[in-house]
């Protein structure tokens, strides 16, 4: 068990940032990949380390810790965050866990990044804000795992948007679908119970895309119009450890207790119209996030299953020519991009977590907040919130607070 051989030249002389990770399923396979890697690829300041990995059975996180190249193993997460030789808390378990872990970690003066969505209600979400807010002045960062910032085809629609190049806001438009529920023999996982996932496709799904709107758009929702929608409310129970995807089915049924899909509508505080899906019915859709934003001068579009690329059009050209175009976004120019491979091979979706944690350890090492802080995750919660005060009082409009 253990970490790849370190050579002793200039890596092994960087200061190390010594990483707990808490959880080692799907996020924990995926944050264990960003952390192995990046150091080997961008020029960091600091030497991430894989210093613990957490789980609750021991055999299993034994396993884990070999797999994924962590130097030992605990199966107590207060265990984990009492280690000398942890710097920094990634949480990496589903949401009714994240604000206890989190606030631990912060008062034990570690830095933290925890995956989305940033809690399971509003207060929660609140509680770890003010944490991480009086962490910062002792120099402590906090960020959220809203990892499709981190492409290099979205940070492109960022800075075009920045730079005025669709001008002003008029629409955003975004579907977040996959299929993964539409078989209701599917069983009942934590995914699917509110006290454990907080709330079903929106929090999951509907928490990704919110936050990448807000995020490409430059500006926050300013209110909300809902419908959400439950529609197989029985399940056949969990059995085994499984993950939040899958498991194996056992005997009895148990009730559902989060939403299936989130539709809502919306309102940027600039004036923009939005509209927001997300599911876990859409047939043959597997992991299908889209997103476009319509300005005045030009419009920008993404699709997860297209990564690569960015289609845009730039309404100030004739029309005689004008239209959308394919911008392959694989040069070394583009966000991400100056350390990985030549012009137009391309990259994937591990790689979110890889450019994620990169720019963690820069946040870490310049001393600054990086985003999205526990403050944008809170926002995001917020959102969250008030699509379900929404959606149970008919869809009204509904002000996002704070
Ligand atoms: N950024 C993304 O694209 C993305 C994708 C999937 C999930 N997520 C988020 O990541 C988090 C985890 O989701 P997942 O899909 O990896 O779930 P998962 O079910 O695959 O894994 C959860 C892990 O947490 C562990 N765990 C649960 N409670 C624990 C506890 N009290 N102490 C120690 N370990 C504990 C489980 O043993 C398991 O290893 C969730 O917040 C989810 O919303 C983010």
């Amino acid at each position: 068990m253990g970490q790849p051989q370190q050579t002793d030249g200039p890596e092994a002389e960087k200061p190390p940032i010594r990483v707990g990770m808490v959880g080692y399923a799907f996020m924990g396979a995926a944050h264990s990949q960003g952390w192995r890697t990046v150091g080997r690829v961008f020029d960091l300041p600091r030497r991430p380390v894989l210093a613990a990995i957490c789980g609750r059975d021991g055999a299993a996180v034994r396993a884990a810790a070999d797999r994924y190249g962590w130097a030992a193993a605990e199966t107590d997460w207060r265990a984990l965050i009492a280690r000398d030789d942890v710097d920094l808390v990634d949480i990496c378990t589903p949401g009714d866990s994240h604000a206890e872990i989190a606030l631990a970690a912060l008062a034990a003066g570690k830095h933290v990044l925890c995956e989305k969505p940033l809690a399971n209600t509003v207060a929660e979400a609140t509680a770890m804000t003010r944490a991480a807010e009086e962490a910062e002045t002792r120099g402590q960062v906090a960020m959220v795992g809203f990892n499709y910032r981190r492409l290099p085809a979205t940070a492109l629609a960022r800075r075009m948007v920045a730079e005025g190049r669709i001008g002003t806001l008029r629409h955003v438009r975004v579907s977040y679908l996959q299929d993964w529920l539409v078989d209701p023999q599917s069983p009942l996982t934590w995914r699917l119970r509110k006290e454990q996932a907080g709330s079903g496709s929106l929090g999951d799904l509907g928490a990704h895309i919110v936050d990448l709107a807000q995020y490409l758009a430059g500006e926050r929702l300013a209110g909300v119009s809902a419908l959400t929608e439950t529609f197989v409310r029985q399940r056949p129970l969990s059995g085994g450890p499984g993950s939040g995807l899958a498991g194996e089915p056992a005997a009895g049924t148990g009730e559902v207790t989060v939403d299936d899909a989130a539709l809502f509508t919306g309102r940027f505080a600039g004036g923009a119209l939005a509209s927001f899906e997300a599911t876990r019915y859409a047939t043959g859709r597997k992991n299908s996030l889209r997103i476009e934003l319509n300005g005045e001068r030009g419009s920008l579009a993404f699709d997860l299953e297209r990564l690569n690329e960015l289609a845009y059009h730039d309404g100030t050209e004739p029309g005689t020519h004008a239209g959308f175009r394919r911008i392959l976004v694989t040069e070394p120019d583009h966000p991400y991009l100056e350390a990985w491979w030549p012009p137009g091979h391309g990259l994937g979706y591990e790689h979110t977590f890889v450019h994620q944690a990169r720019d963690l350890v820069h946040g870490i090492a310049e001393g600054r907040a990086p985003e999205p802080s526990f403050a944008d995750g809170l926002q995001v919660q917020r959102v969250l919130a008030a699509v379900e005060e929404s959606a149970e009082k008919n869809s009204v409009y509904t002000p996002i607070a704070g």
